[in-house]
């Protein structure tokens, strides 16, 4: 068993990777500036697993402030590196804020690999990585394209970081490429709690079917696809965080420091826009109401993962659907409407 470090630990894909870490029997403390979330997703984290959550609020570009958290945690054994920022449409807007945070923040937790002999390092990386792309699915092999948004160029960048850091970070790494993670734990207690408005199409969904938005766009409805509008691969929270611990089991076991891997996790379906919402019509029994709209610009028309080597290597099966995302979603959203 592995004692882990989680910076991001109470973020959305965080928070699902601490329940799963802790029911694998992991020890697993967290650092977080709740810039995204809030400190009541330790209690529910404790409340599901029955174990005790434990975060320290730092703020990653804070390196003295890391440190003395890093120093008194003692031995560790891994990091999984959530702590970053991913709104695209912001980071057109504000890319300073995103290179700071995502770049910066990166190369302090490097730092910590190097000064306290952490041996493993687990990166949450993106599909976007691969930009707009010309063949389905897409592997691991497909050609990285430049990337449509700052936010995108600083996951390009953050691999490349990590890449050409292992030998003096001294770390073994993986880096996990998520498609469109979705969905909340099946408990009701965790989700995606979003400090601003959402703007992800699940979430969108799930506040416009709740009231909280009068109605919602559907954005392009004359993509070259099955009916217009763009194809996506909604990968459930829950088996994505069950990717992290066999991503940091293989990594502690198979990667020794001075190597890397990398995985797309994704559930090998594409879904456009229009199969989603009638998807969470069917499972919510709720009418939405929704447009058809302009297209939203830096959206790429299809991509869906070939995950092939994630099943292979990592033993990883996603065991939920669409269906299964928008039913937890919607639970969710009651929840945090209350
Ligand atoms: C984007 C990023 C992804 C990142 C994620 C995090 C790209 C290519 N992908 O995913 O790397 O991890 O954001 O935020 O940059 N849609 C609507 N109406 C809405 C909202 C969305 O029609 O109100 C559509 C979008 O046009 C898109 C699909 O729903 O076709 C999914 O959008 P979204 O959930 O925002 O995720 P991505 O843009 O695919």
């Amino acid at each position: 068993m592995a004692k882990v470090w989680l910076t991001g630990g109470t973020g959305y894909i965080g928070s699902h990777t601490y329940v799963d870490l802790l029911e694998g029997g992991h020890t697993v403390f967290s650092t977080d500036d709740y810039s995204n979330s809030s400190p009541e997703v330790l209690e529910n984290i404790t409340a599901i697993t029955g174990k005790e959550a434990n975060n320290y609020e730092v703020d990653i570009c804070d390196l003295e402030a890391l440190e003395a958290v890093i120093q008194s945690e003692g031995k560790i054994d891994a990091v999984i590196h959530f702590a970053a920022f991913k709104a695209v449409g912001e980071s057109v807007e504000q890319p300073l804020k995103y290179f700071k945070n995502n770049l910066v923040g990166l190369i302090h937790v490097l730092e910590m690999c190097k000064r306290y002999a952490i041996s493993h390092m687990i990166y949450s990386s993106s599909c976007t990585v691969y930009g707009n792309p010309k063949e389905l699915p897409v592997t691991e092999d497909t050609p990285i394209l430049p990337a449509a948004s700052p936010y995108g160029l600083t996951k390009q960048m953050g691999e490349d970081i990590i890449l050409s850091s292992l030998m003096d970070a001294g770390i073994g790494s993986v880096l996990l490429r998520y498609f469109n993670p979705a969905g909340a734990h099946e408990s009701g207690k965790i989700g995606e709690d979003p400090r601003n408005a959402a703007l992800n199409l699940v979430p969108v969904i799930t506040e416009t079917a709740i009231g909280k938005r009068k109605e919602m766009a559907v954005f392009g409805s004359d993509y070259p696809t099955r009916d217009g509008t763009c194809v996506r691969d909604y990968i459930h929270v829950s088996d994505l965080a069950r990717a992290h611990t066999l991503a940091l089991e293989y990594a502690l076991e198979h990667v020794p420091s001075g190597s890397w891997d990398v995985f797309n996790l994704g559930v090998e379906q594409g879904v456009t826009v229009l199969e989603a919402i009638q998807a969470f019509e069917r499972v919510s029994g709720q009418k939405l109401n929704y447009k058809m709209g302009p297209r939203r610009p830096g959206d790429v028309v299809a991509i869906f993962a070939d995950a092939s080597k994630a099943r292979d290597r990592l033993g990883w099966v996603p065991l939920r659907d669409i269906r299964e995302i928008m039913r937890t979603a919607w639970e969710w959203e009651k929840v945090r409407s209350r």
